[in-house]
Formats: structure tokens, C-alpha cells, sequence
């Protein structure tokens, strides 16, 4: 059984038709890419598929379970966790408390023991905290642990922001748009983290790119969209050669 398996799905925003009949497979340890012009639904995808919202037609079926119609959070404790294309981060707290945070937040590290601040609960604040401190040392972060996030240049906020997520103990990881906004030198950075993340903890990754330099580097598969419709499925290199890739894309400067 595939990790994550999409079937037909369609999603209408009142009378705009976002996304028609998308599908997908992701496998255990698969790095695969969705690509396509600005509005073309990519982000809708993950919205739907992380529980965001909950699509107009089709099927979604995630770790085994059906997840259509389940809460974010609950979609993140089922081992789904991900990026946003606008960086989401606590701004206010600590490097240390974002990473901390995601996992009682969206892992609901039982609201009753923290109230109650019972045994259960110190113990588990200890290991977060462990498990927080060993990601922001395995992500080279460890330096900025007490910064505030808006503190910091936006390469580093980018890192927080998928050091954050892999606190959650993914399965599959989706990432939208990593390397928007970093200059080249933070993207040849982010490129080897990505990459780095993939071979340590053997997690499937999907993600959302315009800059070519990352999927083509990184992704085995890629699905292209336009106007919510899937034109293309390949690898980087029959994706690079394909006419209708080519098309969807003319006029468009990201290629
Ligand atoms: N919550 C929403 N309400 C209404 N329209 C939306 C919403 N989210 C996305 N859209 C529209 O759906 C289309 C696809 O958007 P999006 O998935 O963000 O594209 P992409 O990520 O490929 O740039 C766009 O026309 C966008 O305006
Ligand atoms: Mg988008």
C-alpha cells in the first residue's frame, strides 16, 4: 500500500474550479516534486491533502487511513507534516519554543496531564525538550535556540521552519516552496539539507518548487499542473523535454 494515495480529486473555491481530478502515489522514502505556473492549484493540493480543507470531490488516504474531512493536527499525528509558502512561524517566541510547541501542539500531548502537571507530563516536557534541542543541533541551529524567528535573516527562518516540522515525527514531509525568497548560496544550502533529511531519516518528501535548480536536483518524479489539471507526470529529464511543460510555462520567467 502506497504511504499517501490521491484519487480524483476536485476542489471548487464557489465558482472557480481550483483543481480537477488530481491523483497521486507517494511510497515509503519516495522525493517527488509538484511543479506548475503561479495559480495553477499546487498549494490547493497540499492544503487538501494536510486537511486544511476538505476537497469537493475524491479521496485521500494517508498511513492506511482515510483522511478526508480530518483536522490538520490530526492529519500531523497520523505522521504528515509540512511547510508553508509564506513562512508560518511563531514570531515572538523562541527558535527553542517553535520547535517545542509543534509537538504538544499538534501531537496533543494530553491537555488534561498539562493542566493537571502530573508525572506524565514533566516526563514529557523533558523529552520534548531533549528531542527539540537534538533537531536544532542536527539542523546546525543550535546557536539560535533563544532568538525570536523574526530576528532572524530568512534563510535561518526557513530552516526553523523545517526543523519545526520534522519535530513532528513525519512519515512524509510536504514542503511549498522552500527556496522561495533565499538567494542562491542559502539555496544550494537548503538543497542539501532537503537531500540530507531524506537519507537520515528515510522519510518521503513532497514537495512544491519554482526553482528548477531543487526539483530537477532532487526529485525523482515530478506532476506538473495547470489551471488544476495534471499535464504531465515524469521524471526531471522527460519533464524538461516535455512539450506541454514547455508550453504551460511559456511567458512564464521560472523557466
Ligand atoms: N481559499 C481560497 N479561496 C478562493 N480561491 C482560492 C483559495 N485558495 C486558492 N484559491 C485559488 O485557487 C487557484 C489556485 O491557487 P493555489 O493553489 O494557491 O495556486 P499555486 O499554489 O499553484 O500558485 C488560484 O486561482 C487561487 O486564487
Ligand atoms: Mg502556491
Amino acid at each position: 500500500m502506497p504511504l499517501l494515495e490521491v484519487n480524483h480529486l476536485t476542489q471548487r473555491f464557489g465558482g472557480l474550479q481550483a483543481l480537477t481530478d488530481f491523483n497521486m502515489k507517494i511510497e515509503e522514502h519516495d522525493l517527488v516534486g509538484l511543479i506548475g505556473p503561479n495559480g495553477a492549484g499546487k498549494t490547493t493540493v497540499f492544503n487538501l491533502v494536510s486537511g486544511f480543507y476538505t476537497p469537493s470531490e475524491g479521496s485521500i488516504t494517508f498511513a492506511g487511513e482515510a483522511t478526508r474531512g480530518l483536522k490538520p493536527h490530526a492529519v500531523t499525528s497520523l505522521g504528515m507534516a509540512r511547510t508553508f509558502q509564506n513562512i508560518r512561524l511563531w514570531n515572538d517566541l523562541s527558535v527553542l519554543d517553535n520547535i517545542r510547541l509543534a509537538q504538544t501542539h499538534w501531537l496533543g500531548y494530553g491537555f488534561l496531564n498539562a493542566v493537571l502537571r502530573t508525572k506524565k507530563y514533566f516526563a514529557a516536557e523533558k523529552r520534548i525538550e531533549e528531542k527539540s534541542r537534538d533537531i536544532l543541533e542536527m539542523m546546525d541551529l543550535s546557536q539560535y535556540a533563544g532568538e525570536c524567528p523574526k530576528n532572524l535573516p530568512y534563510g535561518l527562518q526557513r530552516r526553523v521552519e523545517l526543523a519545526r516540522a520534522l519535530s513532528t515525527n513525519p512519515k512524509l514531509l510536504l514542503l511549498d516552496e522552500p527556496a522561495a525568497g533565499l538567494n542562491s548560496a542559502d539555496i544550494d544550502g537548503l538543497i542539501r539539507y532537503i537531500r540530507w533529511i531524506h537519507d537520515e531519516f528515510k522519510i518521503s518528501i513532497w514537495m512544491i518548487e519554482h526553482q528548477m535548480k531543487v526539483v530537477m536536483s532532487l526529485c525523482q518524479r515530478l506532476t506538473v499542473i495547470d489551471f488544476g489539471r495534471t499535464i504531465a507526470v515524469g521524471t526531471p529529464d522527460e519533464i524538461k523535454a516535455n512539450h506541454d511543460v514547455i508550453k504551460a510555462y511559456l511567458g512564464d520567467d521560472n523557466l
